[in-house]
């Protein structure tokens, strides 16, 4: 049967290929993939994020996710995946705390490399339909963590991205707005929008630069084991002296950034994103440095790390912002009040840090885990236990 299909596809590709160009030859090699099975409880949509062209992004989706018809979720998660760009493992993460009472969406953003591949470095890259789906640069970290536009739309006739600037960002935007979307979704109160690892810092960068906040819905932001944050002024616990990059996006607001950021970046103030419901949750066992952001840019957010770098962030913005917390038995106080850090005294301070005791650098665990679970769910997150004397 399969040789048959083989038979039949190649004699189509004969009999045709004189008027084809390349592209529309590679889009029908691509198409040959048959895609795994969709992960339990999961379904793919295709999802189009903006009007001017019919180039899509895979999103995971469960039940309550619609994008026509009606649903009945009040509360609308937004998954975002690791570097690894693996979808069908981010959305069992965060489908084993939702199930089918919340919608669901986990979108997918590859990159060039991932066309016509089943797997590239791990990914389940057969989830990409080459011949519609939009795809990133290829950046050591991902391009669509930071912010930028897709390269490229999908390879089949009709599906490129004809003119449209769409950012990872916008994705993002697109779904938060599809949520808010009373038409579709009378009943919704809450989004969130919750990442891992990477997808942590895709949500930290988000969180500080969108200003897609809906009428009537709150929207939170929750990123476990994030490998950096955003220092909004020049301030850092550790020594910058050698540093060239820790001033620019996506450490701090300078630098290059992309069309996205760039175009936002003077309504994002230090000031408007603690007044966010942004949840750091980090695990105290995440402290192996493989695999880790080696960016001095991360670095001197508190070390070599991610958790050293969220308490890093944590005692920074507390400063910062000039509220009453305790931080005395945190590393970064101590250095962060020798580098002359002065407060900005603002008005509201939303943030919150939880602790994942025991877990490291695992999404699986760290979705499952109490302070996980309610992350995404409760109004209530515990914070976990603080670090003694570090
Ligand atoms: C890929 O997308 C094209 C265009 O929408 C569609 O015709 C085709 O069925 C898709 N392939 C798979 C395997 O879903």
């Amino acid at each position: 049967m399969q040789l048959l299909l083989l038979c039949m596809t190649a004699l189509l590709l004969l009999t045709s290929a004189n008027g084809l160009d390349a592209r529309t030859k590679n889009a029908a090699k691509s198409n040959s993939y048959t895609p795994p099975p969709p992960p339990q409880g999961g379904r793919i949509v295709s999802f189009r994020p903006s009007k001017q062209t019919k180039a899509s992004v895979p999103v995971f989706a469960n039940s309550l996710f619609k994008t026509k018809g009606t649903s009945n979720a009040k509360r609308g998660v937004i998954g975002l995946t690791g570097k690894g760009r693996d979808g069908s493992q981010t959305f069992p993460d965060i489908y084993q705390v939702v199930a089918d009472h919340h919608a669901l969406a986990v979108p997918n953003f590859y990159e060039a490399r991932d066309r016509g591949q089943s797997t590239t470095d791990g990914v389940h890259a057969s989830y990409l339909n080459a011949t519609r789906d939009m795809v990133w640069p290829e950046k050591s970290v991902g391009s669509w963590v930071t912010g930028e536009d897709a390269a490229e739309g999908g390879l089949g006739n009709d599906y490129d991205l004809a003119g449209a600037q769409i950012s990872s960002y916008d994705v993002i935007d697109q779904l938060v707005r599809l949520y808010s979307d009373k038409s579709i979704y009378p009943n919704m109160q809450d989004i969130v929008v919750a990442g891992h690892s990477a997808g942590g810092k895709t949500t930290v960068s988000y969180s500080y630069i969108s200003d897609e906040t809906p009428e009537g819905i709150r929207v939170r932001y929750v990123h476990l084991n994030s490998p950096s944050s955003i220092f909004s002024e020049s301030h850092r616990p550790l020594s910058t002296s050698s540093c060239s990059s820790y001033q620019s996006w996506p450490y701090g607001p300078q630098g290059q950034q992309p069309r996205y950021v760039s175009s936002r970046l003077q309504a994002a103030t230090f000031a408007r994103w603690v007044s966010r419901d942004v949840v750091r949750v980090t695990g105290n066992a995440d402290t192996q440095t493989q695999g880790d952001d080696s960016d001095c840019g991360a670095t001197v957010q508190g070390g070599r790390d991610r958790l050293s770098r969220n308490y890093g962030a944590w005692v920074y913005e507390n400063m910062l912002a000039g509220t009453k917390t305790d931080l005395s038995e945190f590393k970064a106080y101590k250095q962060l009040q020798k580098s002359g850090l002065k407060s900005q005294n603002v008005g509201v301070f939303n943030k919150r840090l939880a602790i994942v005791d025991g877990v490291g650098h695992d999404s699986t665990k760290m979705f499952a885990s109490r302070i996980g679970r309610q992350s995404i769910l409760d109004d209530h997150i515990d914070q976990g236990p603080l670090p003694t004397k570090q």
